[in-house]
């Protein structure tokens, strides 16, 4: 059978952990070239880079934070030394903080619209240059079912950035569909990564993965797995004529505000 990205080049960005992580990874094992971008952990970046080259798979690992424009920029124009094209990609770093409108601190509101919002434009901004010169991309951007309406209490500030993630994904899709370029979003609901867990103790995760799974129709938590999954597909051509869309993987929650019980 053949690879479904042989030869195409993705950046993934906050690809050292997490989400992120299994998206690169999953990539490479169908023959992406990568780009693990990363923030704070090096190591972490590493240990992706080792394990796709453990698999006969390329992949280069860059330090930037996607909130500072220069930083992308260089990020990019590295990608495209090494690489000299970019067919993937992918706006996955994000960071979450507790907090609603009527108890917020002010720099973490500011950093989740940097980091989540300000971020993936950057990024878009830098990959979409060198997409519509050869009138081929694929864009994927991590939203959250935050934005959709989960029922999940002091999450409203970080939901507005997702949501924002979203008319990002379909505005562009419109703008872009006539240089040959796919603009979809996915929408996981409660992943455990290091943005759920830290802090917290075991008792607590484990009472937190009982209450998801109980909200769930399929009865189980959402993995890293099922969102790299949707991710290959999307950066796949078998997706070629799905563009503005947002693919909501949660297991068939019940808890949205919109249309609860
Ligand atoms: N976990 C969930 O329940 C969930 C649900 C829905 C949506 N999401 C979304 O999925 C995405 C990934 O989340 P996750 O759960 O995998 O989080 P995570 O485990 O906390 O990982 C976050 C990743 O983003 C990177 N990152 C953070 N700030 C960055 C910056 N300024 N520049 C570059 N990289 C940065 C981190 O890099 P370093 O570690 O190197 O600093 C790390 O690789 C996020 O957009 C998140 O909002 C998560």
């Amino acid at each position: 059978m053949s690879l479904r990205l042989k030869d195409r080049v993705a950046v993934v960005t906050g690809g050292s952990r997490g989400i992120g992580r299994e998206v690169a990874l999953a990539f490479a094992k169908e023959g992406a070239k990568v780009c693990v971008n990363y923030l704070s952990s090096k190591e972490k970046a590493k240990e992706v880079i080792q394990e796709i080259e453990l698999m006969g798979g390329e992949a280069i690992m860059i330090k930037a934070d996607v909130s500072n424009r220069q930083e992308v920029e260089r990020m990019f124009e590295e990608v495209m030394n090494k690489f000299s094209k970019i067919d993937i990609l992918v706006n996955n770093a994000g960071i979450f903080y507790h907090g609603s409108v009527f108890n917020f601190d002010e720099e973490k509101l500011d950093a989740m619209w940097r980091v989540n919002v300000k971020g993936a434009i950057y990024c878009i901004h830098e990959a979409v240059k060198h997409m519509i010169k050869r009138r081929y991309g694929k864009i994927i951007n991590i939203s959250s079912t935050a934005a959709i309406g989960t029922a999940s209490p002091e999450t409203t500030l970080y939901a507005i950035t997702k949501a924002a993630i979203i008319t990002l994904t379909r505005r562009l899709a419109f703008e872009l569909g006539e240089y040959g370029i796919n603009v979809n979003a996915i929408a996981p609901s409660f992943v455990l990564t290091n943005m759920n867990i830290r802090g917290r103790g075991v008792e607590e995760i484990q009472q937190i993965i009982e209450k998801r799974k109980a909200v769930a129709s399929l009865k189980r938590v959402t993995e890293p797995i099922d969102i790299a999954n949707a991710a290959v597909f999307l950066a796949s051509d078998e997706s070629s004529l799905i563009t503005g869309q947002v693919i909501v993987i949660d297991g068939g929650r019940i808890d949205y505000l919109t249309h609860s019980v």
